[in-house]
């Protein structure tokens, strides 16, 4: 359903939500980026599938469907099935992560951050350094840094590391890919120190189709070959099926090593659910298992990427400074250009999601100074960009709705040096960027 509301409408809803988007109900909504986790539309296959789910506790055709669906696009034969793409990471660091030991990943997700922390582990950042240049366009800027990597193991040692992983396409950081090649070398350099890698999926045929359209050898080769390569090169993966799963819920746990999946399935019983089920009703089973035989069609990804591309460029055009280029789900605003004089203190990419949804009934997420957290000491961690993440869903808006994003991000360039921050007026203790409470600042 799609609501307008008027300003006035807004402002009240706004105040009673204490200023965070999180906190707005999604019927006061006008058109909604938070996120392309769960939201995007199924098809009429999936929706077929779903009458056909086996709801069996033990054994359900349907895992087998979902089993064999992952093992034919990403080669893995052990599958876990969980409630979503977290609960793949809490039992593959309750698995593999000692207190005190690092995780390296080209970027953590927040969630994924948090639940290494939650196991006593250290997550380390070893993205490029294009990735922290927003206007600089390339082809991959979501590669590991791999001399970085290499330089942390010699200083560190390898035991004090618990897994390497890359995240595709790099969430935080623009939604960029990784290439084939990086993920390659990233896997030779945790091979050669017996370090196991694993890949973060959740937006693996995104990156796939990246790979086709921008690494030197890849252009003629099908979405299913290049993401079955991609797997190829580690040990497992973590994958949220809200994403490139095309479903509403679930997620697994995936690997060839099998002493791994032993030690997960034990992990598994206790935090998800038996081994066939894992957390997902079989109908869900049965909705990926659809899902990932569809988001491997070239069609869907370039209408996808392309309307990606298409709402980037329409900000291009208004005015408003975004990383570059475009990222697979994603386009991101870069606050610290566009809000040039607010201090980060008043959190100009959180103010800057309000003002949209004051402006349009746009809803959009922060990627940046809220959600970074504090610091051991207690000081804000305030990350190197500070991002709004205009999330698209898939298969949900036309071109048009994103015309009217661009259009009142236009607006807001116009008369940004208005633009107020935010203070706190409740901060929970860890991701607080959920629950927070703000007020304007005068
Ligand atoms: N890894 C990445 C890269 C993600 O983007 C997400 C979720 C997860 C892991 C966790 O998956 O939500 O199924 O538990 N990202 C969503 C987002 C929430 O808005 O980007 P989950």
């Amino acid at each position: 359903m799609i609501r307008t509301t008027t300003r006035a409408e807004r402002q009240s809803i706004l105040d009673n939500a204490g200023h965070n988007p999180f906190l707005i109900r999604s019927e006061d909504v006008f058109i909604d980026l938070l996120t392309d986790s769960g939201t995007g539309a199924m098809s009429d296959r999936q929706w077929g599938a779903l009458m056909v789910g086996d709801e069996a506790y033990a054994g359900a055709r349907s895992f087998y469907k979902m089993r064999d669906a992952v093992e034919r696009v990403m080669g893995f034969p052990f599958v876990l099935p969980t409630h979503q793409g977290r609960g793949a990471e809490n039992i593959l660091f309750t698995v593999l992560v000692k207190p005190g030991q690092y995780v390296l990943n080209n970027t953590h997700f927040d969630t994924t951050a948090a639940h290494v922390r939650h196991k006593g582990g250290l997550p380390v950042d070893l993205a490029v350094p294009a990735a922290y240049d927003t206007q600089t366009p390339g082809p991959f800027k979501g590669d590991m840094d791999v001399a970085a990597l290499e330089r942390f193991i010699a200083e560190k040692g390898r035991e004090s590391i618990a897994l390497i992983m890359s995240t595709v396409t790099s969430n935080g950081a623009g939604g960029q890919p990784v290439a084939l090649e990086n993920l390659r070398l990233t896997s030779q350099v945790a091979r050669r120190h017996g370090i196991p890698f694993y890949i973060d999926a959740c937006r693996f045929a995104e990156n796939a189709y990246f790979i086709k359209r921008r690494e030197a050898g890849q252009g003629d080769r099908a979405i299913l070959d290049i993401a079955r390569d991609m797997m190829s090169t580690c040990d497992g993966c973590t994958m949220s099926a809200k994403k490139d799963g095309l479903a509403n819920i679930g997620g697994f746990l995936a690997t060839r090593d099998e002493a791994a999946y032993k030690a997960a399935v034990q992990w598994g019983v206790l935090f998800e659910g038996f081994p066939t089920y894992g957390g997902m009703a079989g109908r869900d089973m049965e909705a990926v298992a659809q899902g990932l035989a569809e988001v491997v069609d070239e069609s869907y990804l370039a209408q996808r990427t392309g309307q990606v591309a298409h709402l980037g460029a329409a900000l291009r055009r208004a005015g408003v400074p975004i990383v570059e280029p475009p990222g697979g789900h994603a386009v991101y605003i870069d606050v610290l250009r566009f809000l040039d004089h607010m201090p980060r203190e008043a959190f100009p990419a959180w103010a800057l999601t309000c003002e949209l949804y004051l402006e349009a009934g746009v809803r959009a997420v922060e990627i940046g100074g809220v959600m970074a957290g504090r610091d051991d000491k207690g000081q804000n961690a305030f990350s190197r960009l500070e991002l709004v993440r205009l999330a698209i869903p898939r298969r949900t808006y036309t071109d048009r709705h994103l015309d009217v994003v661009a259009a009142a991000l236009g607006a807001i360039a116009a008369r940004r040096r208005d633009v107020r921050g935010v203070r706190f007026t409740y901060e929970p203790p860890f991701l607080r960027h959920f629950t927070a409470r703000f007020a304007p600042l005068l």
